[in-house]
């Protein structure tokens, strides 16, 4: 790390800005929630059952909408494509896809893209583009269209950048999420992720990076001074916002003036026209909690996870925050987000790039010793707002929101008596991929695509989330969740090479339980040098890199030279809930694909050319870490050496 000089507000004020103005500059104004009397028949709180639980009106009617209107046509235009790489598809595959079983008889698909940080977001966005049908080569592949004909699509911590990130920038195509369009001709384009400029030291000079530290926390002072608790997250989300919200590109990043995606709220994505057209699938971004009275004896401790599986996991929609937990079973409104009763209505709090940070915030896993935590890349930032904005007393390093829940579920929900919830990564408990929405009774998703970049051995995943995953659907919550069998522990994963490839779980379960199609960044393909499993602390990246990572990413998803029949067995795995539906048989091309890619199924040797790269010993402690400061795991590592 570049030493940073820490230069304080004098700064601003030392490059024209006036005192009066700091703290208030555009970006600070915009990022500062509005506070106003609620509109009539406002409502705090939607309960929404604890066991087949109720969806809210909008998002009911998107799903309805969407069904009907857009995804008969994606499903057969995705059909097509697997059509043209394979001519034998049982004919349940086709009847089904071309809708000639009824509306009823369509599956319900889900996308999951998990944590850990840049890499995550650039494996999952090179997994998206061979889904999307509007890439010819991946509709040539066979698998394009599989994006378009999805229902639902989640995110957490770095999965959760690539996805706000798409679809507030109104579902553009991946190479153009990353790497941006029409910024320089047109102020309303995107600049793209510009992961060339470092998350947390953009330029190489320690004193513009001291003046960028300065002016990312002036940002979050209005906010603050308008009443609201802010800390490192604030900061975190205003870092974030320049590469993942709307506002920033490759001429103006530089601007300490600019406002930098501040003011664009998580939900106006309800007025994008994509979103106005059920264009995209429906976007859910989940995060986990940390609370004073959480029961610390249900945490998954052998991989070093900080949240019990017990704690409530929260989701964020465009329409609503809260938990489908039964200890919680509420929502309220994503809109007035920052409200805690019904006659004062707080609006702005939802600051898409504040829901980003919230996602990813994991400065409390560095938080072993205040100095620790000080000598992270996080601790000049944690420094800083500390001397800008004193808030003696308050915990900085969690993401904070008033509880509008506060007196709900008591005995049940425990944060009912705290006025704050305190937000971390979505990772922190161990489910590193983002399933959980995808397990709702009522939101019906029949086959789960379960993209995982975790970083648990060599960077790449092995598995452990989809045990966490399981550990917390049967042993806390299985009268809300149902979820295929996994192996119960790494050494059976190991064994059996599951990551090696791609693999489907739930081969003999039935609704609802939904098949699981899970993507591990676990291989390299054939005869390739590895480029994916780049470090969770790498917070930069060229453009060169990026393409490079999602042209092998591009292999690892079509299986391209590596199994023919992969694209075929795909749709197979995608139809079986809806197979079973109509009383299909599984036949043909099924069959084999069953027993070739199934978890326990008949045909164990997959000899396709890959090679699992997890089998090495595992590192533990390490597995959780969606996104550790490098100072911090430096030190970290030093500690338990
Ligand atoms: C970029 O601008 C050109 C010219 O205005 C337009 O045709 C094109 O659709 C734009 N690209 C995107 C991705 O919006
Ligand atoms: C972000 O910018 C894109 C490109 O100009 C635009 O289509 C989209 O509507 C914007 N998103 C929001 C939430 O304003
Ligand atoms: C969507 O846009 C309309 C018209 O500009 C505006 O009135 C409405 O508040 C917006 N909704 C959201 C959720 O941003
Ligand atoms: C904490 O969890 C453990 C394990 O599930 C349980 O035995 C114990 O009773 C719990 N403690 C409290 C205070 O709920
Ligand atoms: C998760 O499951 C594994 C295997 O069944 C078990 O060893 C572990 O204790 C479980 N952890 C929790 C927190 O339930
Ligand atoms: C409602 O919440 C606001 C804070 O947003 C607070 O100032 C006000 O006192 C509360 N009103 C009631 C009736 O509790
Ligand atoms: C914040 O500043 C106060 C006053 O200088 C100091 O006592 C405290 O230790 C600082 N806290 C952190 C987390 O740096
Ligand atoms: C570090 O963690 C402790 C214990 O949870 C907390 O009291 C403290 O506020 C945290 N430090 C910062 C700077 O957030
Ligand atoms: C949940 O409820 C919906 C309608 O409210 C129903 O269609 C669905 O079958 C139910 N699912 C389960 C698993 O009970
Ligand atoms: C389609 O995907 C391929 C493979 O990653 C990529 O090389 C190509 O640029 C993409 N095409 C477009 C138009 O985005
Ligand atoms: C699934 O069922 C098939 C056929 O009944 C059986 O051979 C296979 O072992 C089962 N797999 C699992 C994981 O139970
Ligand atoms: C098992 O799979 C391998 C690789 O796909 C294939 O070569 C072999 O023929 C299969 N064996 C059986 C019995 O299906």
């Amino acid at each position: 790390m570049a030493p940073r000089a820490l230069l304080g507000l004098g700064i601003l004020s030392a490059l024209g800005l006036p005192a009066a103005v700091v703290g208030q500059t555009a970006a600070a104004r915009a990022y500062t929630p509005s506070v106003g009397a609620c509109p009539d028949g406002f409502s705090l709180h939607r309960s929404v059952g604890t066991s087949n639980q109720t969806l809210s009106p909008g998002e009911s009617a998107y799903i309805s909408s969407r069904k009907s209107n857009i995804l008969p046509g994606a499903w057969k235009a995705y059909l097509a494509n697997v059509q043209a790489t394979e001519n034998s598809l049982p004919s349940y595959v086709a009847s089904i896809l071309n809708g000639e079983n009824g509306a009823s008889a369509y599956p319900t698909l889900g996308i999951a893209t998990s944590g850990g940080g840049y890499r995550a977001a650039i494996f999952g966005a090179g997994v998206l583009n061979a889904l999307d049908g509007r890439n010819q080569t991946s509709a040539q592949a066979g698998t394009g269209g599989l994006l378009q004909s999805a229902t639902y699509i989640s995110g957490l911590s770095g999965g959760s950048w690539l996805l706000t990130s798409l679809v507030q920038a109104d579902f553009p195509m991946i190479q153009e999420l990353a790497f941006g369009y029409n910024f320089s001709s047109d102020s309303n384009g995107w600049g793209g992720w510009l992961a060339s400029y470092d998350l947390l030291e953009p330029s190489d000079d320690p004193v513009e990076d001291g003046v960028y530290d300065t002016a990312v926390v002036t940002e979050v002072k209005s906010k603050h001074d308008a009443g609201f608790p802010v800390t490192i997250a604030d900061v975190w989300a205003r870092a974030l916002a320049r590469h993942f919200v709307n506002g920033t590109n490759s001429d103006n990043i530089d601007d300490i003036t600019g406002t930098h995606g501040a003011g664009l709220l998580f939900s106006q994505i309800a007025n994008t026209s994509t979103f106005k057209t059920y264009g995209e699938p429906f976007p859910v971004v989940v995060a986990d909690t940390v609370s004073t009275s959480q029961n610390n004896s249900n945490r998954i401790s052998d991989e070093g996870d900080l949240v019990p599986l017990t704690n409530p996991l929260y989701e964020f929609n465009v329409y609503e925050f809260g938990s489908y937990d039964p200890v919680l079973a509420t929502f309220t409104p994503m809109q007035y987000l920052g409200t805690t009763n019904t006659s004062v209505c707080v609006t702005g709090f939802d600051q898409a790039s504040f829901i980003e940070a919230s996602s990813s915030e994991l400065f409390n896993e560095a938080n072993v010793t205040t100095e620790i935590l000080m000598n992270s890349s996080m601790g000049p930032f944690f420094q800083l707002l500390n001397q800008t904005i004193p808030e003696p007393g308050m915990e900085l390093d969690v993401a904070t929101y008033p509880n509008p829940f506060y007196g709900v579920g008591s005995g049940t929900y425990l944060d009912s008596n705290q006025a704050y919830l305190g937000l971390v990564d979505g990772g922190e408990d161990g489910e590193t991929i983002p399933l959980q929405p995808l397990l709702v009774k009522t939101r019906g998703v029949d086959v789960i695509f379960a993209i995982d970049a975790t970083a648990d051995t060599n960077n790449y995943a092995d598995g452990s989330a989809l045990i966490a995953t399981q550990n917390r659907t049967m042993n806390i919550y299985p009268q809300a969740y149902s979820f295929p069998p996994v192996p119960t522990d790494m050494s059976a994963f190991n064994a059996q090479d599951l990551t090696s490839h791609p693999t489907f779980f739930g081969c003999n379960s039935t609704a609802p339980t939904p098949l699981l199609i899970y993507m591990p960044n676990g291989y390299t393909p054939h005869g390739q040098t590895p480029v994916t499993n780049t470090s969770t602390t790498q917070l930069k990246y060229s453009d060169a890199e990026v393409q490079a990572m999602f042209d092998q990413t591009f292999t690892m998803a079509t299986l391209e030279g590596i199994d023919s029949q992969w694209p075929a067995c795909l749709a197979c795995a995608v139809v079986d809930r809806a197979r079973a539906r109509i009383n299909a048989q599984r036949s043909g091309i099924c069959d084999t694909c069953f027993a070739t890619y199934c978890y326990g199924g008949s045909n164990s040797t997959w000899g396709a050319g890959t090679s699992s790269n997890t089998n090495a010993a595992r590192s533990a402690t390490l597995s959780s870490f969606a996104l550790l400061p490098s100072a911090a795991l430096g030190i970290w590592l030093a500690l338990l050496m």
